[in-house]
Order: structure tokens, then C-alpha cells, then sequence
């Protein structure tokens, strides 16, 4: 065809000193090029679009902002992202289960597009509100974010790292981020103030069970400020559990309180799988409900915590799983439990459990 030899043609005014198609000079001369071949922009199809050094936006993207190339790249399985001290990292790290904004705006990048809106009912210091407010100048565009969280603590200190952070990027000469809205409270309550199909993506980080190994944390708190990293399982996630109790005021959560609600795992898993139940009336049906969850290693096994949920939340909600992503912090200090007579592993990921909503029709 005449057209594919001129693209043959205007490719090898592109040659590098072996003769071989050089993209990196194409790109320099504006050429648009997809996986090392300059595009004919007039052959695109109607529904796609030329995006300078991002490659072909396909307008029927309905699950996110990303040029197929981009797309190909977020499909990894695998999310290595560590903990960089940044966004007033000190102040976030006093919540033992806090995750990097950053690594939440990848995902929100993921599975939303700009001026969607993105819900955490467990919002902790607001890993996920922060994602969402780095995807405007970091994205494709702000996302409104909505947060429950019904430890005041943890509010305040969203709304603290959100004025020293805006103060720092003013110095800097950077744009503020956007405050999101972060609600104080249960989010069993909150969610009923969420209209249905509303949420474009909601993307959360459970409170952990971990009844077993609570009184052993406790105890040791006493004498040692623990501030472990979120990937510890049982004793990582002790904040949060501190905070898991019926009362919304975090002064009534001081180390050795004992309001934890679930007295087993299965009471754990029911009460999560209920709660996404009724998350997902709020969630769009093109959306996604994206869930961290670590797995644990306790009495010489492994809990495949991640594995409990999904068929928890799958038999209860009307939810399909349809990834299981892996967060690896390659930053992660390495505890050594067995050596030298057993194997246990050093935690250094996280499950990251995607999941879709059923069609009206399988919906039950
Ligand atoms: C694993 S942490 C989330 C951390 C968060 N991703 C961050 O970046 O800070 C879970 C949070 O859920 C909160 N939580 C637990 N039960 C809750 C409930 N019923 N309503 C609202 N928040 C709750 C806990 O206080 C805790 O802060």
C-alpha cells in the first residue's frame, strides 16, 4: 500500500549510525511514535488521538486517562514504590498503616480519570486524599477525593500535613494541592451521606484483625514508641486497631484500650465483606474498588489475608475480582524471625485486590 511505504519511507530518514530506525531522533523532530514506528497521524481512527510524548489516547477509554503505551505499562502486576520521607512523612508515619500518596496516585491514575471521584472509607492520614489531590499536577488531572475516618487523630493530621505541605510547595514556587474531604466519623454511618453510583473509584486500606498478637503489642507499647513500618502485619497495623473501636473521639483509644470489634477472623471478614456491600451502592457501574490488604504470618502460618477477603467480599458484595496487584517497598528493612530453623518470610509487599462491579444483571 502506498501508505505503508511512505511510513517505510519517512522512517528511515530516522536511522541511527546502523541503519537501524532511530525513535529517539523522530521524537526530537516532533514525529509521533508508538512503539519505535512513527505514526501517520491521518491514519488514526476517529476515536484516537495523537498525545505528544505519551502516544495514542483511545476516546473510549473508559477506565482511565492512559495512552495505550501507558496503558501496557500499568498493567503490571507488580508496583515497586517505596517510602520516599516526602509529604510530611513524619507527621503521616505516626498512623502505622499509612501509605504513600504517591503509590495512591498510581493507582488512582490506574483506575479513574481526571475529575472523577475517588471515596476511602477507611482514610487513615489520607494516603489515598493525597493521591488524589498529586494527580493535578502529577496526573492527568485532580480527582475529588472523599474520606471517612472516624479517628480525630488521624484527621487532624491529614489536615496538618495538608497546610505544612501547601506552605513548603509555596516556597518552592509549586501549586498548591487541592484540600479533599476528609469526614470525621464511622463509615458506616458516613456512607449513607454518598449517593448511590457517585464513586468512580474507591480505593481503601482495611483495618486489620489481628486479636491474637493485640495484648503482646499492647504490652510492648508500654515501654517502646512503635512507629513499624505498615508491611509488619499484626503489630504494623496496631494503630490502626487502636482506633478500630465504636467511639469516633481518639482519646478514648489510648494503648490498652480493648474496643476492638472482631473477636475472630471470620467476625473480621463478615464485617468487611458487609461493609464493601454497602460501599459498592455508592460505586459507579463502570468503577473499581481497589483494597490494600498484607497477608500475616502467625502461629507458624501463613494467613492469606488477602485471599480470605476477596472471597469474603466476592460472596457478599456484588463484586468480581479481577486482579490481584502487588505492592513491593524495595525500601523495606528485612526481619529475620526462623533463621536458623524455620522459614519465615520478611513481608516486603502488600496485596493490592482490584475489583469490578457485577453487571446489573448478575448483580443479586
Ligand atoms: C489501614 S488504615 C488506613 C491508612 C490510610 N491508607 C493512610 O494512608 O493513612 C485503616 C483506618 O481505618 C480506620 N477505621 C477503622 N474502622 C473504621 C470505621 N468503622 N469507620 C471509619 N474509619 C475506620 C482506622 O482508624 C484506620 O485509620
Amino acid at each position: 500500500m502506498a501508505d505503508d511505504g511512505d511510513r517505510h519511507r519517512q522512517s528511515r530518514l530516522f536511522t541511527d549510525d546502523d541503519g537501524g530506525f532511530d525513535a529517539e531522533r523522530a521524537r526530537e523532530e516532533s514525529l509521533p511514535v508508538e512503539d519505535g514506528e512513527v505514526i501517520d497521524t491521518d491514519e488514526l481512527a476517529d476515536h484516537q488521538t495523537y498525545l505528544e510524548g505519551r502516544g495514542i489516547y483511545d476516546e473510549r477509554n473508559r477506565v482511565n486517562d492512559l495512552t495505550g503505551k501507558e496503558w501496557k505499562y500499568a498493567t503490571k502486576s507488580v508496583i515497586p514504590e517505596g517510602y520516599p520521607p516526602d509529604l510530611q512523612h513524619d507527621l503521616r508515619g505516626e498512623h502505622g498503616g499509612q501509605k504513600p500518596p504517591r503509590l495512591c496516585a498510581e493507582l488512582i491514575g490506574r483506575f479513574s480519570k481526571a475529575g472523577d471521584t475517588v471515596l476511602d472509607p477507611f482514610a487513615g492520614v489520607g494516603g489515598t486524599l493525597l493521591g488524589a489531590s498529586l494527580c493535578e499536577h502529577e496526573g492527568t488531572g485532580l480527582r475529588e477525593a472523599i474520606g471517612f475516618e472516624r479517628t480525630r487523630r488521624w484527621v487532624e493530621i491529614y489536615e496538618t500535613v495538608l497546610v505544612r505541605e501547601n506552605e513548603e510547595r509555596r516556597e518552592r514556587g509549586d501549586p498548591p494541592l487541592a484540600a479533599q474531604d476528609m469526614r470525621h466519623g464511622d463509615c458506616a454511618e458516613l456512607i449513607e451521606g454518598v449517593p448511590d453510583d457517585s464513586v468512580d473509584l474507591l480505593l481503601t486500606d482495611v483495618p486489620y484483625w489481628h486479636m491474637d498478637e493485640l495484648e503482646q503489642t499492647r504490652n510492648e507499647r508500654r515501654t517502646r514508641e512503635s512507629n513499624l513500618g505498615s508491611f509488619d502485619g499484626p503489630a504494623a497495623d496496631d494503630a490502626d486497631d487502636e482506633s478500630a473501636g465504636g467511639d469516633a473521639d481518639s482519646t478514648s483509644r489510648e494503648a490498652g484500650s480493648t474496643d476492638d470489634e472482631w473477636e475472630t477472623k471470620a467476625d473480621w471478614l463478615e464485617d468487611m465483606a458487609a461493609k464493601f456491600d454497602r460501599f459498592t451502592d455508592a460505586v459507579t457501574p463502570d468503577g473499581h474498588v481497589v483494597v490494600f490488604i498484607g497477608d500475616m504470618y502467625r502461629e507458624q502460618s501463613y494467613e492469606f489475608l488477602a485471599a480470605d477477603l476477596a472471597r469474603a467480599i466476592e460472596s457478599a458484595a456484588p463484586l468480581t475480582l479481577s486482579a490481584n496487584l502487588i505492592w513491593y517497598d524495595p525500601t523495606k528493612d528485612l526481619h529475620v524471625y526462623g533463621y536458623p530453623f524455620s522459614f519465615v518470610p520478611s513481608m516486603v509487599h502488600q496485596n493490592v485486590l482490584v475489583f469490578r462491579p457485577d453487571d446489573d444483571s448478575d448483580a443479586n
